[in-house]
């Protein structure tokens, strides 16, 4: 069986340092695709040197949210011109945290690097991967005003089940992680429920958000089979349909 880990961050140091190991455990168990996601300049990088080593790895760039200090305009540009490395799937990840801060000037300024994000991927052609964290309302907001041409995915969705509309109104794919393998995750066991299974795609998101089997250690991309075992559970369908399907959708959101 094939898995397709759409998020990770191989090119964090947690999982850099031991890079060879991760991927050979990863790809044991059947993730034989995995997306190296940015979140500024120097991960951006980092992902695409990892993607350009590894056939079956792609990699996004993009400014996250949480990164946003000191980038400007010729910061930002810096970072596009990486979009036109080869193996460059999307633009990500990119969007809105209002966890961290409450400071609207901040909230401002999110919103137009977000935008600025968005609209580059639509001229470019690519998808992106979105961050929404205590900001869901502003990201709907921005994304009807400037609506992604190319698709892209709602990156872990921890929204209700009633908001999924809105997201897959905008034709995204709804991303699924480690939450949703969790005792009392009840909303994320709903969403991994009532999605459409032709709109959901898995992800790690390791090194973070280790599922409960393996809860409290570095999460890596090998750890997508509990997220995949939770869903078939959930949905009370075969592993290997729901695979071969989310597979699929993965190949889609990249296309790759
Ligand atoms: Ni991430």
């Amino acid at each position: 069986m094939k898995l397709f880990d759409t998020h990770c961050h191989l090119n964090d140091e947690l999982l850099y340092k031991n890079l060879d190991a991760v991927i050979e455990r990863a790809l044991k168990v059947g993730v034989d695709k995995m997306v190296v996601i940015g979140w500024d300049k120097e991960s951006s990088l980092s992902a695409i040197n990892i993607a350009q080593r590894f056939p079956f790895v792609y990699a996004t760039v993009g400014v996250h949210p949480n990164n946003i200090d000191g980038v400007d305009i010729a910061q930002l540009n810096q970072v596009f011109a990486l979009a036109k490395q080869n193996k460059v799937v999307a633009i990500g990840e990119i969007g809105l945290d209002y966890h961290y801060t409450k400071d609207e000037e901040n909230h401002a300024r999110q919103k137009e690097i977000f935008i600025k994000q968005i609209e580059f991927a639509n001229e470019v052609g690519l998808p992106i991967v979105i961050h929404s964290r205590d900001a869901f309302l502003d990201t709907i907001c921005i994304l009807k005003q400037h609506k992604p041409l190319h698709g892209g995915v709602m990156h872990c969705y921890s929204g209700s089940v009633e908001s999924l509309k809105d997201v897959l109104d905008l034709g995204l794919f709804i991303g699924v992680d480690g939450p949703v393998t969790f005792k009392n995750a009840k909303t994320p066991k709903e969403v991994a429920f009532e999605a459409p299974l032709e709109k959901l795609v898995l992800e790690t998101d390791a090194p973070y958000l280790s599922p409960q089997a393996v809860r409290g250690t570095i999460n890596e991309p090998a750890n997508l089979i509990y997220i995949a075992d939770e869903i078939a559970n959930i949905r009370q369908m075969s592993k290997k349909h729901l695979l071969e399907v989310v597979y699929d959708n993965a190949c889609r959101l990249y296309k790759i």
